[in-house]
C-alpha cells in the first residue's frame, strides 16, 4: 500500500502532482511519500505489538538522512552494514542502542568507533570477527554484546544474488560450529557478552516458508544455547521480506508477524529483532525520468530516458522488473518498447518489452517501487551527476538531497 496514484489524468505523489516536481527540480529524480514510510513502520511494529521487539531498518535499502530520520521519530532501531551507515544513523538522531552491526568484513576502524558509540550489539559473522571484536572490546575496556549469525541452509527461493542463507554462501556461521564459538566466547572472551541469535536468508523473500524454516532452526539453537548456560535474550531475524513489484503476493507484515509469534511462543524473556528494509522503503519510492528521444529500430522500439543504470542498477544486475507509468494517463494505441539510459553499455536499460502508450521527447515516467537500493545503490559511471532526491508529505515537498553538480564530480580529486 502506497501514496502514489493517478488523479485525473496526472500522477501524483500523496498531494503532489510529480510533474510540479520534475519542473522544480528536474530529473532523474527520486521521489519518496512521507506518508508511505510511516505507514509500511507502522504495519511491521503493529504485526509485533503482542511481543517484545525491536525494528531495525536496515539502512542500506535507502540511506537518505531525511528517511532514516523519519524512521528514528517512528522509535525504529537501525541495521547497519559499515562505519558510514553508523555515522548516518547517528546524524539522524538514531539511539545507538537499538543499532546492529551486520556485514562480513567489518574492519577495526569500524569496530571501534561502534564500540565507542555503545550500540546494541555486533552481528558477528566469522570466528576471526569474534576475536577481533573481544581484542577490541578489551583495549577499549568495554564490555561487548555480541550474536553469531548463523546460517540455516535454508533456501529462500529468490535471485541467487540476494540469497544468504546457503550453505555455499559468504554468510554466517554454520549452526554447529556456531555453537562451539559461544561455548568458547563464553569461556576464553571475556569481553564479549553473547546475548544474540541471529540469521539472514536473503531478500525479496514472497513466501513464509523459508522464514519458518529459519525461525525453527534459530529456535532450537536458542533453546540449546539457554541449557548451555548461555543467557540469549535476543534472537534476530534479519530482513527479507519481499515486496509487489510486477504480481508478486508477499505476506503482509501482519501474516508474518502471526507466525513468527506462534513460532516463538514458549521462549520467555525474548526480544525479537528484524531489520527489514525493502518492505519499509521500496513502494514508498519512484524514479522520476524524462524523455529524451524515441527511436524505432528495425527489430525493436526504443523510449531513451535521461534516468539510467548508474540511477537504478537492478533490471541491469538482477533482470528485476519495475513498473512503469506516464505521468500523464492517456488513452489510445500502446507500443512495445524498451526503456533504456544514456549510458554505453547495452545492460543500460530500466525495461525491457514494456507496452506503453505513445511516447514523446519532453513526456515524464514514473519508474515504480524504487525507494529501496534505488539511490543508495546508484553510481557516478560515465560521470553523470547523480540524481536529486524529495521527500513529499501531503500537499509539499522538499529536496532532501541537492542534485550532484559537475563540481560534485571531480571532488577530492588532484591532477
Ligand atoms: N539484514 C541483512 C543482514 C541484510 O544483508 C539485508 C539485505 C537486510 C537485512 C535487508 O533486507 P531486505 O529487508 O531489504 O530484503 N540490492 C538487492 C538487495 C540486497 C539485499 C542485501 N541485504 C536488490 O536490489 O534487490
Amino acid at each position: 500500500m502506497h501514496f502514489f496514484r493517478y488523479r485525473g489524468k496526472d500522477f501524483y505523489a500523496e498531494g503532489v502532482p510529480v510533474s510540479r516536481i520534475a519542473k522544480q527540480v528536474g530529473t532523474p529524480v527520486f521521489i519518496y511519500s512521507h506518508k508511505t514510510l510511516n505507514r509500511h513502520y507502522e504495519a511491521f511494529h503493529k504485526a509485533f505489538s503482542g511481543v517484545p521487539h525491536i525494528i531495525c531498518y536496515s539502512v542500506k535499502a535507502n540511506s537518505n538522512l531525511a528517511v532514516i530520520k523519519t524512521f528514528v521519530d517512528e522509535g525504529s532501531g537501525f541495521d547497519i552494514v559499515s562505519g558510514g551507515e553508523l555515522f548516518r544513523a547517528l546524524k539522524a538522531g538514531a539511539d545507538p542502542k537499538k543499532i546492529v552491526f551486520s556485514g562480513v568484513g567489518k574492519t577495526r576502524d569500524e569496530i571501534e568507533y561502534a564500540i565507542k558509540k555503545g550500540i546494541l550489539m555486533f552481528n558477528v559473522e566469522s570466528p576471526q570477527e569474534l576475536r577481533e571484536i573481544n581484542k577490541i572490546a578489551g583495549r577499549l575496556k568495554k564490555k561487548t554484546r555480541i550474536a553469531i549469525r548463523v546460517n540455516p541452509d535454508v533456501d529462500p527461493r529468490t535471485h541467487p544474488y540476494i540469497s544468504t542463507g546457503l550453505k555455499k554462501n559468504k554468510f554466517g556461521i554454520e549452526t554447529e560450529e556456531a555453537v562451539k564459538e559461544y561455548i568458547y566466547a563464553r569461556r576464553y572472551l571475556k569481553n564479549l557478552e553473547p546475548v544474540g541469535v541471529d540469521c539472514h536468508i536473503g531478500s525479496q523473500i514472497t513466501q513464509l516458508s523459508p522464514f519458518i524454516d529459519a525461525l525453527r532452526k534459530t529456535r532450537e539453537l536458542v533453546r540449546l544455547l539457554r541449557d548451555q548456560g548461555i543467557a540469549i535474550s535476543h534472537l534476530n531475524l534479519g530482513g527479507g521480506l519481499g515486496i509487489t513489484y510486477e504480481e508478486e503476493r508477499p505476506p503482509h507484515p501482519s501474516r508474518y508477524g502471526q507466525a513468527v509469534i506462534r513460532e516463538t511462543k514458549g521462549l520467555d524473556n525474548l526480544t525479537l529483532i528484524f531489520e527489514p528494509g525493502r518492505a519499509m522503503v521500496g513502494n514508498a519510492g519512484i524514479l522520476l525520468t524524462r524523455v529524451l528521444y524515441t527511436k524505432k529500430g528495425t527489430m525493436k522500439n526504443f523510449i531513451i530516458t535521461d534516468a539510467a543504470m548508474n540511477d537504478l542498477a537492478r533490471p541491469s544486475l538482477y533482470g528485476s522488473y519495475h513498473a512503469i507509468k506516464a505521468s500523464k494517463r492517456r488513452a489510445g494505441e500502446e507500443l512495445t518498447a524498451d526503456v533504456v539510459g544514456p549510458i554505453c553499455e547495452s545492460g543500460d536499460f530500466l525495461a525491457r518489452g514494456r507496452e506503453l502508450p505513445a511516447l514523446a521527447p519532453g513526456d515524464l515516467l514514473c519508474v515504480m517501487s524504487a525507494g529501496a537500493y534505488g539511490f543508495s545503490m546508484s553510481s557516478n559511471y560515465n560521470s553523470r551527476t547523480r540524481a536529486a532526491e524529495v521527500m513529499v508529505k501531503g500537499r509539499t515537498y522538499s529536496v532532501i538531497r541537492k542534485r550532484e553538480t559537475f563540481r560534485d564530480l571531480i571532488r577530492g580529486e588532484v591532477y
